[in-house]
């Protein structure tokens, strides 16, 4: 069996090319398997992995459950709303009280930056970052890149550009060391208040004009603009979002050349993106969805390895 070179996964940050590399293989093998009549596996029967979410999932708190249930795990899910988190229990005295239930891995989202690092100390289990804050998300990036790879190939010196709230995303910052760490040229485009401003010392380049970053890719990636997040106003209102950086049919037909788009979800449909681009033949949506259950059976049964 094949291990990643960390115990945990904390961020694309700290983790090899090769890891990616042995996360894809894995997850080529599990993406067979999920498409099989029966689709469950034994690799983790003797495995326990709770699944702590303090902030608010859709994808992907069922995507790593399918996941875990695929590979035989026993699943223990916890919500911070209806939790004694509320009664003011510390992230610490939580996780320590969830682990003496002889818990071997621990999914988690927080919304703090860095709450897995702190962790990570702490604790001996397995820990797989679910998205912290607006720091990292790791297995998005990782479906994402692996998503794109079914369908251009090798990312290896493909254009690939991430348009939107890059200030406040993991997704972007978690997809840019995925996608450098593979060999793609980066851009990132959005309006100029929603670009962090040394994005440039990670390697990629900046772009403001939607048409021009179009007409260079490959592949884009559209972000959700994350007005949760956005105490102070970072533009003047969506329908003005909508008509510089909206991503709509006629804008794809008037550069006229096949661009892959992903987008990770949830949709503010006709804001960063159109329906009739959404969910047209040029939209890997779903696709990305689907992967995100093979990725994840990947990074969860190659981090066992490492128990
Ligand atoms: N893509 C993503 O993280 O979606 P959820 O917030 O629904 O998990």
């Amino acid at each position: 069996m094949s291990v990643l070179s960390t115990k945990h996964l904390l961020g694309i940050k700290y983790i090899s090319t090769e890891d990616i590399q042995a996360i894809f293989k894995a997850a080529t093998d599990f993406k067979e398997v999920i498409n099989r009549p029966i689709k469950k596996v034994p690799s983790l029967r003797d495995i326990t992995i709770a699944n702590l979410f303090f902030e608010n999932s859709t994808r992907t708190r069922i995507s790593f459950e399918l996941a875990e249930r695929r590979l035989s795990a026993d699943v223990l899910n916890f919500t911070a709303s209806s939790s004694s988190v509320s009664k003011g229990e510390t992230l610490l005295d939580t996780v320590r009280n969830i682990l003496s239930m002889k818990v071997d891995m621990v999914v988690m989202r927080h919304p703090a930056p860095g709450a897995h690092h702190f962790l990570a100390k702490h604790i001996d289990a397995n820990i797989i970052n679910a998205g912290d804050g607006t720091h990292e998300h790791p297995t998005q990036a990782l479906l994402d890149a692996f998503s794109m790879q079914e369908v251009v190939g090798n990312l290896k010196g493909k254009n690939i550009v991430i348009v939107g709230d890059i200030l406040h995303s993991r997704v972007a910052l978690s997809n840019v060391f995925c996608l450098l760490k593979l060999g793609a040229n980066v851009k990132v485009c959005g309006p100029p208040t929603l670009i962090p401003k040394h994005i440039k010392e990670l390697g990629v380049e900046v772009e403001y004009d939607i048409r021009k970053a179009l007409e260079w890719c490959d592949v884009a990636n559209v972000l959700r603009i994350q007005l949760e997040r956005q105490e102070t106003k970072f533009f003047p209102s969506l329908r003005e979002y909508m008509l510089y950086y909206g991503i709509n049919k006629k804008l794809l037909q008037d550069i006229g050349k096949p661009i892959t788009i992903l987008h990770p979800g949830p949709i503010n449909r006709g804001v960063e993106i159109t329906s009739d681009v959404a969910d047209s033949d040029h939209s890997i949506i779903l696709q990305q969805v689907e992967n995100g259950v093979a990725i994840r059976m990947a990074v969860l049964y190659l981090l066992s390895g490492k128990r």
